[in-house]
């Protein structure tokens, strides 16, 4: 509890400068996880990042009857004694993305019962597209005050599935239930993300048959059983695009390495785009330089990948708070994604949100102010904001941010931030 209370103080105005080697992805860590379900032998993740919800995942396995163990950022996962298909209530309600652990228990019980999940704070988040798929796999699906009860009377099996939209979860949680299911199953309009390909590519270790992982369809062959493998888990994208940010906001100049400059291509040409000097060396590092007057990109538009992504908006916002100019940001994922907006308005910026639009036009400074994370990202965009404040921005509710960063205060007062967790 006395966590739950704690808050970052940021004194802005330090110019950042320095090196950060990039943690895991937290939307890769999670599903590989729930992968290592489907395994009859030893799973081993390597650049597992410590977050609370990686945390979460890892009591999940906990609560199945797996053998796990964590070792500094690797994690093993042992589930050839799993003993249980259902994840207690207080588990599901604390992470969200813990669904995806719904499409990997089938895979390997053929049943499983489940609290439902609720909206969250980026709006509605339904689960339709992954139960209309389940049903499709010979799923049978009951609510039952609150809980779900799925079973597979005949096993799972094969089918087509074409999706609605490209679901990240639905498409993660499909090729879980359908790696060891009766025959073959597609899935048209998936999605392409990343972390889609890194799921495939550890499943396809462990003897899963997916081919066509990163393009909109994906083709699973099913196969009898798993075994384990060993992983490593891709840079988190996310991660990299926030520190451009803190580096572009306090004009600083920053190497990021350990990261992965393919799953950048939607978002490094706007930091050239607003000024900033940007050197990419080896496929896995990028030197970023913000010494020079910056603009505003002019629009950003969120898309499915390879399109902007929707997780980076609220970071570049709060860069593009202090840019010359007026920014606008158009959002096509998720319908309340500007809660930070009003956040970063009481930190000096002057943004407007009408619907799916926001327009920043930027002001010469920000001044700090005590601020409350709203979600993830919005969170981080605050901590983004209060590295150019002027004076002392408090943030609260930093247990959101906790979710997806590995400790931010460290990582940037390594590289010369004001700023702690009080
Ligand atoms: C994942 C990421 C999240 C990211 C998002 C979009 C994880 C843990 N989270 O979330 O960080 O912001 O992708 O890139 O990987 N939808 C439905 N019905 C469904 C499923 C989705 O209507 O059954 C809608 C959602 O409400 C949303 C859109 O589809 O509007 C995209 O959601 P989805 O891609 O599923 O996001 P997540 O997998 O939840």
């Amino acid at each position: 509890m006395a966590e739950q209370r704690q808050r970052i103080i940021v004194e802005g105005g330090r110019r950042l400068e320095g090196e950060i080697p990039i943690q895991g992805a937290k939307n890769s860590v999670l599903p590989l996880l729930a992968a290592t379900v489907l395994c009859k032998g030893q799973a081993v993740l390597h650049n597992c990042p410590r977050l609370s919800d990686a945390d979460a995942a890892f009591r999940i396995l906990d609560c199945l009857g797996c053998r796990c163990s964590r070792e500094m950022s690797v994690i093993s996962v042992d589930a050839s004694q799993m003993s249980n298909n259902q994840v207690p209530d207080q588990l599901m309600q604390e992470m969200r993305s813990s669904i995806v652990f719904l499409g990997a228990i089938l895979g390997r019980c053929g049943c499983c019962r489940w609290s439902t999940p609720g909206g969250c704070e980026l709006g509605a988040r339904p689960i339709d597209y992954h139960l209309e798929a389940f049903k499709q796999m010979g799923v049978e699906v009951e609510n039952d005050c609150g809980f779900m009860n799925c079973t597979a009377p005949r096993g799972i099996q094969g089918a087509k599935i074409s999706l609605p939209f490209p679901s990240v979860g639905a498409t993660e949680n499909i090729i879980l239930a359908a790696v060891t299911a009766n025959g073959k199953t597609e899935i048209h309009n998936a999605a392409k993300e990343p972390e889609i390909v890194d799921l495939s590519n550890f499943l396809n270790k462990c003897g899963a048959k997916i081919a066509g992982a990163g393009g909109s369809s994906v083709v699973i062959d099913g196969v009898k059983e798993l075994s384990g493998a060993e992983h490593t888990v891709i840079p988190d994208r996310i991660v990299t695009a926030t520190y451009m940010c803190c580096a572009a906001i306090t004009r600083g100049e920053l190497l990021l390495t350990k990261t992965k400059l393919d799953d950048l291509s939607p978002v490094l040409p706007l930091f050239d785009k607003m000024g900033c000097s940007v050197y990419t060396y080896d496929k896995d590092r990028i030197y970023v330089n913000a010494r020079k007057a910056l603009r505003s990109p002019g629009k950003i538009v969120t898309h499915v990948h390879p399109g902007f992504p929707t997780d980076s908006q609220p970071l570049l916002m709060a860069l593009t708070t202090v840019l010359p100019g007026t920014t606008i940001f158009e959002e096509n994922i998720f319908e309340c994604r500007f809660k930070h907006a009003g956040e970063l308005n009481r930190l000096g910026a002057k943004i407007n949100v009408r619907e799916r639009i926001a327009v920043v036009e930027g002001v010469e400074k920000l001044s700090g102010a005590s601020v409350k994370a709203t979600d993830l990202r919005g969170g981080a965009a605050l901590v983004t904001a209060g590295l150019a404040c002027e004076g002392v921005t408090k943030i609260s509710n930093i247990f959101h941010i906790d979710r997806g960063y590995e400790s931010i205060e460290e990582v940037l007062r390594g590289i010369g931030a004001n700023i702690k967790r009080k």
